[in-house]
């Protein structure tokens, strides 16, 4: 998800030191072993780690309802979808088909999700006591930090209490306090804490599943807001940050590099977030863009120029280039669903798919662009291939993540790109199913490779 809220600078990142513990455990939540870390590598600080990126529909998932059906499944969604019935232009919204990570939260640990973020820096889950809280989904128990031993909130006068952190003191001179907003207008405020986190991890060194406990700093949110959410939808209980900025969750776990490989949504499989050593940087890279010396918050890219089929589009210079504060410009963000392409490339790209493609078009409420097809086949021979052409690198989406299925019955094929409301672009998750997306910090690049996601471990 986007951020509005911090548009700062940071000039220089603080690392909290990593201090890793061993979880001594009664709850798991996928009945993993648990893991001592002095048996995994020779140090206490793992060079790297794989987390399971587990599908809230998964059998795996501690919220798994093996009583719902598929088509109940779909329904949910649906309703789930419409709880911004002005703006929701594709029906996978944002929180709709998120990739979550799961891990537990205190002492003794509690089982919860967040939506896996790479646009927003720090981790937050609603907390109790709630001045105001969305309800979360399938009975998670909102976590409620008065019932851990291991809960410590930030004070005022702490050191990681930075008004350049986005912190600020609360009204009472005492806590630590942060707030978020989002461009959904989604808000989350509350105290900046710190508690034991566990992660079930993938330990390829043991070829096991394993738990591992970490502290970590993260918001713990006593005032939370969905607008627009229908009084029966539920929701993600919070969000897993993983931007630039020092309090994300990647810097406070000390990690320079990370990547990300997503099954296809509909596969109910567990994709990995790898950290560290673990990550893969393939080598098909294009730089991360700053906006002259001020570092962006978010993973910027250059994008030169699109194609459609062998047709170079003619979209101004300028469209794609990041201003100030990163309010232009092109990122990757896994917190939002859809691509939303500068208002200034978005017609000019319809107007080609619309020319080239020959398929009979259909009107689908909220898609700009749909048609009917019989059968995969004439996905084939009839959608062009659309290439994003990134500085050093080409990048060919894969013809799933450029258009996606809106109805069962009947065979429609939808866009699923949009015009953004501004002059951002931003590429979302489904555009990034089946591509290992590698984050190197420390050389400033980012790799973005299409492949089978279920065959990389
Ligand atoms: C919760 O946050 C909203 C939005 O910032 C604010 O208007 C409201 O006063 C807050 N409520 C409490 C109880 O702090
Ligand atoms: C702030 O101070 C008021 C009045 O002393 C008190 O009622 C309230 O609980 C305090 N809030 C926090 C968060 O400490
Ligand atoms: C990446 O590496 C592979 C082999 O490791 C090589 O075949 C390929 O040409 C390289 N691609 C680029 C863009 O350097
Ligand atoms: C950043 O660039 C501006 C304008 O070019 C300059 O005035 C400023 O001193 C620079 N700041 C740093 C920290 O280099």
């Amino acid at each position: 998800m986007a951020t509005s809220s911090s548009l700062s600078s940071f000039p220089s990142y603080a690392l909290l030191p990593l201090v890793l513990l061993v979880l001594v455990s009664s709850s798991c939540f996928i009945c993993a072993t648990a893991l001592s870390l002095s048996d995994h590598k020779p140090n206490t600080n793992p060079a790297g780690f794989t987390m399971r990126l587990i599908h809230r529909d998964s059998p795996e998932s501690p919220f798994y309802d093996p009583k719902l059906t598929d088509a109940e499944k779909n329904e949910k969604r649906n309703r789930l979808t419409r709880r911004r019935p002005n703006d929701v232009r594709i029906p996978a919204d944002y929180r709709l088909f998120e990739y979550v990570v799961s891990f537990s939260v205190g002492t003794p640990p509690v089982d919860t999700y967040a939506a896996m973020d790479t646009a927003t820096d720090i981790t937050w889950i609603q907390c109790r006591p709630c001045d105001n809280c969305f309800t979360q989904e399938r009975g998670v128990p909102i976590f409620d930090p008065r019932k851990s031993s291991s809960y410590v909130k930030y004070g005022c006068m702490d050191p990681m209490c930075r008004g350049d952190y986005g912190l600020t003191c609360d009204r009472n001179g005492t806590f630590c306090s942060y707030h978020r907003r989002y461009y959904s207008d989604e808000q989350s405020q509350g105290i900046f804490s710190s508690d034991k986190f566990g992660f079930l991890i993938q330990d390829n060194y043991r070829r096991r599943r394993a738990k591992i406990s970490v502290r970590l700093p993260f918001g713990c949110g006593h005032n939370n807001s969905v607008p627009g959410l229908p009084a029966d939808a539920e929701e993600i209980p919070g969000v897993f940050g993983l931007n630039k900025e020092p309090l994300s969750s990647i810097n406070q776990l000390g990690y320079k590099r990370f990547s990300h490989c997503f099954i296809p949504k509909g596969r109910r499989q567990t994709s990995l977030l790898r950290l560290g050593e673990d990550a893969i940087i393939t080598n098909e890279t294009t730089p991360m863009v700053e906006f002259g010396n001020e570092t962006l918050p978010d993973y910027y890219v250059s994008l030169k120029g699109i194609s459609v089929g062998e047709t170079r589009l003619n979209i101004p210079q300028d469209t794609f280039k990041t201003s100030r504060y990163g309010l232009r410009g092109v990122y990757i963000d896994t917190g939002s669903t859809g691509t939303e392409l500068a208002r200034g490339a978005f017609d000019i790209f319809l107007e080609e798919l619309v020319k080239q493609i020959k398929l009979k078009r259909e009107y689908v409420s909220n898609f700009d662009l749909c048609y009917e097809i019989r059968g995969d086949r004439d996905m084939e021979d009839n959608m062009p291939e659309i290439t994003f052409h990134f500085t050093g690198l080409d990048y060919v989406v894969q013809r799933w993540n450029g258009w996606a299925r809106v109805a069962i019955d009947n065979d429609f094929v939808c866009l699923m790109f949009r015009r953004a409301i501004g002059d951002l672009t931003i590429i979302g998750n489904h555009q990034l199913q089946d591509v290992n997306v590698g984050y190197d910090l420390e050389n400033k690049l980012i790799s973005l490779q299409n492949r089978n996601c279920r065959l990389v471990d």
